[in-house]
C-alpha cells in the first residue's frame, strides 16, 4: 500500500512553476530567456508597504497575532471592501491568511464533503481543481469560448449545476485568460444561481486593480445584493501593490464560513507573517495611487504582444481587459514543422518550440484546462516584451 494519501495520484504539480522553473535554470545556465510564463508584477512592492514593513520590524511588530489577522488589518480591510466594493462586512465575516490561494484552500477544506461539486469555468487558474481535489470534492469543468470572451455561459452553469453542487467559482480580471466578466454577465450568472439556493459563490477578485476597460470593476455580491450571505469575496495583496512575496491575502463572507476558516488556519499555519500584515494595513488604508501608472504600463504591453501576434499566421487572440496575460489560440500552427524535423502537434509543443527557437517561456494552455492555447504574461519591462514578440515571430517564420 502507498505511504501517500489516496488523493496524491490526482494532483498535478503547479505546471507553470514547472515552465518558470525551468526557464531558471536556462537563464542560470547562461541563456538570454524572456520568461513570459510568471504570473507577478514586475514594478517594486508598493513604497507604503515596503516602509510599513520596515517600521513593523524596527518596532518590534513581529511577533504572533491572532490566527486569521490582527484587527487593525481587518479594519484596513473592512474600509477597502467599502471603498472600492461598496460592500459592508463586520469584522468577524474579515479572514487574512497566507495569500489569497490560502484563503481559497481554508475555504474549501472548511465546507467540502466527499462528493461534494465545484464548478470551476475554464479556461483557470491551475490551483483551483488541484486544491478541491485535496479537500475531497470534485471539480467540475465548465468550458468558456473564445469566442464568447471565455464568458460564463448561464445557461452552461444551469446545466452543470446538480444537488451535490456546493460552490462555484468566479474569476475576474482572469487568469489565464486576461477576460473580464461584465455587470451584465454577472447578473446573468445571478438569476441562474437564485434558484439554486445551496450554491455558494466563490469569487477571486485578486486582479480587481489591473482592469484595462472604462467601466469599473464589478464583483457579483454588489451586482447581485441578494447573494451577499452566498458569497465569499476573495483579494489579496499579490497582484495589485506588487505584493506576491509578502503572502496576505484576504476574504469577506458569512461569519460561520469565516470562523471555520479560521479554526483550520489556527491549526495549521497560525497567523499570516506579522510584518506583512502591518504592510497590508498601511497600503489598504491609502488611495492605491500606483495602479494608474501601471495600467499605462501594462495598456502598452498588451498592445504590442497582440498586434505581433495578430500578425502571426495561425495565430488568433482576443485582447485582453485585465489582469496581465494574453491567451491566444495556437492550434493554427498544428501540422507545421521545425528544423528538427519535429512537427507541432499540442499547445505544449508550441511552448517548447518557442523555448527552444526563440529562448521565450510561455506556458501551454492544458495547465489551463484548454489545450490549444498558451499562456503569455506581460509582466516583464516593455523593451523585453517587444524583443519577445519579435523573437517568437522569427521562430514562426521559420516553420514550414
Ligand atoms: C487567479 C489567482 N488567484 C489567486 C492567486 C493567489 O495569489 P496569492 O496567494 O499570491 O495571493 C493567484 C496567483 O497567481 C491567481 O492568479
Amino acid at each position: 500500500m502507498s505511504f501517500l494519501a489516496k488523493n496524491m495520484a490526482s494532483i498535478p504539480e503547479s505546471q507553470t512553476m514547472m515552465v518558470t522553473n525551468l526557464a531558471r535554470e536556462l537563464v542560470a545556465a547562461g541563456e538570454d530567456i524572456i520568461s513570459m510564463s510568471t504570473g507577478e508584477p514586475d514594478f517594486d512592492t508598493v513604497s507604503i508597504a515596503a516602509e510599513a514593513g520596515i517600521e513593523a520590524i524596527r518596532t518590534g511588530r513581529t511577533r504572533y497575532t491572532s490566527g486569521d489577522g490582527t484587527p487593525e488589518l481587518k479594519q484596513a480591510i473592512q474600509a477597502k471592501f467599502l471603498r472600492d466594493n461598496d460592500l459592508i462586512y463586520d469584522l468577524n465575516q474579515i479572514s487574512v491568511a497566507t495569500g489569497g490561494k490560502q484563503v481559497i484552500y481554508n475555504a474549501l477544506a472548511a465546507t467540502l464533503n466527499p462528493g461534494d461539486e465545484v464548478i470551476i469555468p475554464a479556461p483557470y487558474w491551475v490551483s483551483y481543481p488541484a486544491m478541491v481535489a485535496m479537500c475531497g470534492g470534485t471539480p467540475k469543468l465548465i468550458h468558456c469560448h473564445a469566442n464568447n470572451n471565455f464568458a460564463l455561459d448561464a445557461d452552461a452553469l444551469e446545466r452543470a449545476i446538480t444537488s451535490q453542487t456546493k460552490w462555484v467559482l468566479l474569476n475576474s480580471p482572469n487568469n489565464p485568460s486576461g477576460a473580464v466578466m461584465s455587470a451584465d454577465n454577472l447578473l446573468a450568472i445571478a438569476e441562474v444561481l437564485r434558484r439554486h439556493p445551496h450554491v455558494h459563490i466563490l469569487t477571486d477578485d485578486i486582479y480587481e486593480h489591473l482592469l484595462y476597460k472604462s467601466e469599473p470593476f464589478v464583483t457579483i455580491a454588489q451586482v447581485a445584493r441578494d447573494l451577499y450571505d452566498r458569497t465569499l469575496t476573495v483579494n489579496g495583496m499579490s497582484k495589485g501593490y506588487a505584493m506576491t512575496g509578502w503572502r496576505i491575502g484576504y476574504a469577506g463572507g458569512r461569519p460561520d464560513l469565516i470562523a471555520a476558516m479560521a479554526k483550520i488556519q489556527s491549526q495549521t499555519t497560525g497567523n499570516p507573517c506579522t510584518i506583512a500584515q502591518y504592510a497590508a494595513q498601511q497600503a489598504l488604508l491609502s488611495n492605491p495611487e500606483h495602479i494608474a501608472y501601471w495600467r499605462q504600463v501594462f495598456i502598452e504591453r498588451r498592445n504590442i504582444l497582440v498586434n505581433a501576434l495578430d500578425k502571426i499566421n495561425g495565430i488568433e487572440v482576443n485582447i485582453p481587459q485585465g489582469a496581465f496575460y494574453a491567451f491566444p489560440n495556437v492550434e493554427g500552427l498544428y501540422g507545421r514543422q521545425a528544423e528538427d524535423g519535429s512537427i507541432i502537434q499540442s499547445a505544449s509543443d508550441v511552448a517548447t518550440y518557442w523555448l527552444k527557437a526563440a529562448s521565450v517561456a510561455v506556458v501551454p494552455g492544458e495547465a489551463f484546462g484548454c489545450p490549444g492555447y498558451v499562456r503569455m504574461a506581460y509582466a516583464i519591462e516593455t523593451d523585453r516584451v517587444a524583443e519577445a514578440m519579435q523573437r517568437i515571430t522569427t521562430a514562426c517564420g521559420q516553420l514550414t
